[in-house]
Formats: structure tokens, C-alpha cells, sequence
């Protein structure tokens, strides 16, 4: 039989590490793609190209970023007869509108922050006066991470909101959620989800501030890790039930039929879980140690999703367990994640974009690299750079050899936590 051919929409980490898992059993086209992709690991399973996906033939279209879900490339590929992993632009708005995303989950019963949504500044501030901190203000619109501030004092508050309504992010921030500030170890749950069966993934956890011991401001996320150790299979059930599935029958009631992976932002909070956000896509670097993790034919999976037959791919409701763990280290440039510096050669990576010199269970990801010429050095083109990602019998040994290989990898100014999975059994309660 031949294989199936899976596009795969987007150029980061993300959609490198989804390349990867996909190629397992299918072809792979990525686009746009970027230089990891093209550098042909796997024999030349992955190829990029420029078309747009819509032009692109495949069996499956796998949507990674949240772009181009809100403004509608899911349902341009359903109106074209094409099986798509992502929600269409109904769904993806709980990620593209904060004051939506917190509309829903209170309809559905859903513990959040308490929070307000706000045109008028003196309306922020009224509200946000009337709570102890921190003080949390956030975007209502898609701002690439840099929408939400956690402050500690009410002024930096009142400042920020006060910038967000003046137009410091232009129409993201015309409306801001001003909300309570929680505490507690978070956790990002991805669920698959076909319309009406939901199906867990691992559980993981993010590291989004640039510096070790979660110091400095907000980014993409600095690194990942998965499984989490004080999650057990019943605890992921139970979160499923009180978090994730009332907001999937919320929207099925507002006749939204979600199919795409959906991500709860969790924190753990001494109060129990909430809800800090949902995002309508994978989680990046989440992607890069659930993926991996996945026992499953990748392909089967996301494919029944897109089909609305999840709930006989995985009878069980519940993926394959596995006990190996999974550890993400970005290496990010320069700079970021105010100002990144790009143009530096990348040393320590072979002509396929891997290790030059391997470490057993390591892949290397990457997100923004480049390679003008198609060969030579890869130079860093972005932000977030690579992923370096190992996949061990445990956390802790994913953990050394993902830092391992980190070690053989430099360019000038390159910086990276030091700290990504270094407590992972932390209790909660
Ligand atoms: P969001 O994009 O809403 O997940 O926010 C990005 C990050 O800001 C989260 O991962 C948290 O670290 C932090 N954050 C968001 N909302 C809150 C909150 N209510 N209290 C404390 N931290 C928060
Ligand atoms: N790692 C956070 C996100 O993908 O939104």
C-alpha cells in the first residue's frame, strides 16, 4: 500500500517536531517549512515547499499555528472536500479572543480567574483596584505572546492596561481582560478532539520566562517536559472532565464543532485547577515531548480526528500509556525575546541539521534557522532557534542527555534555561 500524504501548514518547531512524528508512516509536505525540514531527515520523507496548502495535495492538512486557524484556513480546506486537523474560525476564536475564551468557560462551568472585560481604562482600573495581587492584564486579541502581563504592583498594572487600550499592540488590544493573579505549578493538557470524543495527551509543562528560575518576561516558551509525575491517569481524567469537556459541549451547543487538538493552560492552584487560557493548536515547545511520546500511529490519530472517528481509533479512550519522558531545551538567540540577533552560524549541527555529533534519543528542531544557499552552515534566523529534544526511559535521563547535546551545539550569544525539567516531581496538592 502506498503511503498517505500529510501537509503540514507552518515553519516553527512545532510543525518541525509534527514532520517528525508524521513521518513516521507518511510523506510529509511542510509549508512553508523551514531549513530543518528541508535537510531531509528521515530520507527524505519530509519535503517543503512554497505553495500555499490550499495548492498542496495531501490526504491530511495539519494546521500548527493559531494564525492562520482564526482567520479561517480550516474551513477554506473543508469547503475544498480536504480532511484538516484544526478547528475552523468559529472555534479557533477561544483563542483568538480572550473576552470569547472567558464568555465560554463561564457558560460552561469552568473555574477561571476572575477577571473583566474592558474597553474604557478607567473601567481597568476600577476593577483592577478592587483586587489583591498580582494583577493580571492581557490582550483580548492574538499579540504572539506578548500579550499577557502579570504584574506586582497595581501601577504596573494600570500602566500596562492604560498602554493596551491606547494601542501599544494595535487592534489585539482595543478590548484588555483585566483578572485576578493565581499561583501554583502549571501544566499544559492537550486533548485531541473529533467534534465529540476527547482523547488526553500527556500532560506537560512549559517554562515560559527567558530566565532560570522563572525570572524575566514572558516568551514563546523557553522549554517543555512531559510526562508531569504528580498527574496520574485518574488526575488527567479528572481534569478532562471538569476543564476541558464542558467547554467542548459549550461549544457544541453554540453549534461549533471543534476538530483539532484543544489546549487548556492549566494552573494548579491550593484552591484546585484553573483555567488560564485556551490555545486551538499544539503547544509549542509542548509539541516537541507530547509527539514523541504518542504510542499511536501519529498518522491514524490526527487522521481521526479530521474524519470524526476518534472514538473508534482509540476505543479505550485513553492513548497507549508509555512511560518514557520526553525534555525540550530551547536554544534561543541573542536578544530575545525583545530584539533577537540573527545571522550567526550555528555550529555543532551536520549537513541534515541533526547533531553533528549524536547523543543517543536526541533530535534536534529546529525553529528559526536558515540556510541561504540551501547548504552550509545553518545561521539563526529567529527567536527561538532550536529545540533540542530528548526522549528517555525517564524524565530525569531525558533531561541529561537533551542538556548533553545542548553542550555541543554554540553560536555567538546563544542563551538557554539551565533549569527546563529540574523539578519534576514536585508535589501538589
Ligand atoms: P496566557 O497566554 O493567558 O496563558 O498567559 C501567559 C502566561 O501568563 C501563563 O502561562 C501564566 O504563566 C501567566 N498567567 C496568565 N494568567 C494568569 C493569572 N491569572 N495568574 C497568574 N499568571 C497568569
Ligand atoms: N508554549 C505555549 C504555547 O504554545 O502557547
Amino acid at each position: 500500500m502506498s503511503r498517505s500524504r500529510v501537509c503540514v501548514v507552518g515553519s516553527g518547531g512545532r510543525e518541525h517536531a509534527l514532520c517528525l512524528a508524521l513521518a513516521r508512516t507518511a510523506d510529509v509536505v511542510a509549508t512553508p517549512g523551514n531549513a530543518g525540514m528541508a535537510a531531509l531527515l528521515g530520507g527524505g520523507a519530509i519535503t517543503t515547499t512554497a505553495a500555499p496548502p490550499e495548492e498542496v495535495e495531501a490526504d491530511l492538512y495539519v494546521i500548527g499555528p493559531e494564525v492562520p486557524l482564526v482567520a479561517g484556513l480550516a474551513d477554506r480546506l473543508r469547503a475544498l472536500g480536504r480532511r484538516v486537523v484544526g478547528p475552523g474560525a468559529d472555534g479557533a476564536r477561544l483563542e483568538g479572543s480572550k473576552a470569547f475564551m472567558k464568555e465560554v468557560l463561564v457558560a460552561a462551568g469552568v473555574p477561571t480567574a476572575r477577571y473583566r472585560v474592558c474597553e474604557r481604562f478607567a473601567e481597568a482600573q476600577a476593577f483592577l483596584r478592587g483586587l489583591r495581587g498580582p494583577w493580571v492584564v492581557k490582550a483580548d486579541g492574538l499579540a504572539s505572546g506578548k500579550g499577557v502581563l502579570v504584574a506586582a504592583t497595581l501601577e504596573e498594572a494600570e500602566q500596562d492596561a492604560a498602554s493596551k487600550l491606547s494601542g501599544a499592540l494595535g487592534d489585539a488590544g482595543r478590548q484588555v481582560v483585566v483578572e485576578e493573579g493565581l499561583a501554583g505549578p502549571e501544566c499544559s493538557l492537550l486533548v485531541l478532539c473529533d467534534g465529540a470524543t476527547v482523547v488526553p495527551m500527556v500532560p506537560a509543562q512549559d517554562s515560559k520566562r527567558i530566565f532560570d528560575g522563572d525570572r524575566g518576561p514572558n516568551t514563546g516558551g523557553m522549554g517543555a517536559y512531559a510526562p508531569l509525575a504528580q498527574l496520574d491517569d485518574a488526575a488527567v481524567d479528572d481534569l478532562v472532565e471538569r476543564m476541558v469537556r464542558p467547554v467542548v459541549h459549550e461549544l457544541r451547543r453554540r453549534g461549533i464543532e471543534y476538530r483539532g487538538v484543544l489546549y487548556a493552560g492549566l494552573m494548579l492552584t491550593d484552591e484546585g485547577p484553573r483555567v488560564l487560557e485556551f490555545n486551538v493548536r499544539f503547544g509549542d515547545p509542548e509539541a516537541q515531548v507530547v509527539l514523541p511520546l504518542l504510542g499511536e500511529d501519529p498518522f491514524e490519530v490526527l487522521a481521526a480526528v479530521a474524519q470524526g472517528s476518534l472514538g473508534s481509533a482509540v476505543p479505550s479512550g485513553r492513548l497507549q500509556p508509555t512511560r518514557a519522558g520526553a525534555v525540550c531545551v530551547v536554544m534561543a538567540a541573542e536578544g530575545y525575546p525583545e530584539a533577537p540577533r540573527s545571522g550567526d552560524p550555528i555550529e555543532g549541527l551536520g549537513p541534515d541539521g541533526q547533531l553533528a555529533d549524536p547523543v543517543p534519543g536526541v533530535t534536534v528542531v529546529h525553529a528559526g534557522t536558515a540556510r541561504p544557499y540551501g547548504s552550509g552552515p545553518f545561521l539563526v534566523a529567529g527567536g527561538r532557534v532550536l529545540g533540542v529534544t530528548a526522549v528517555a526511559s525517564s524524565v530525569a535521563e531525558a533531561r541529561q542527555r537533551a542538556y548533553a547535546a545542548v553542550d555541543r551545539i554554540t553560536w555567538r550569544g546563544a542563551q538557554w534555561r539551565r533549569d527546563i525539567a529540574s523539578a519534576p516531581a514536585e508535589a501538589v496538592t
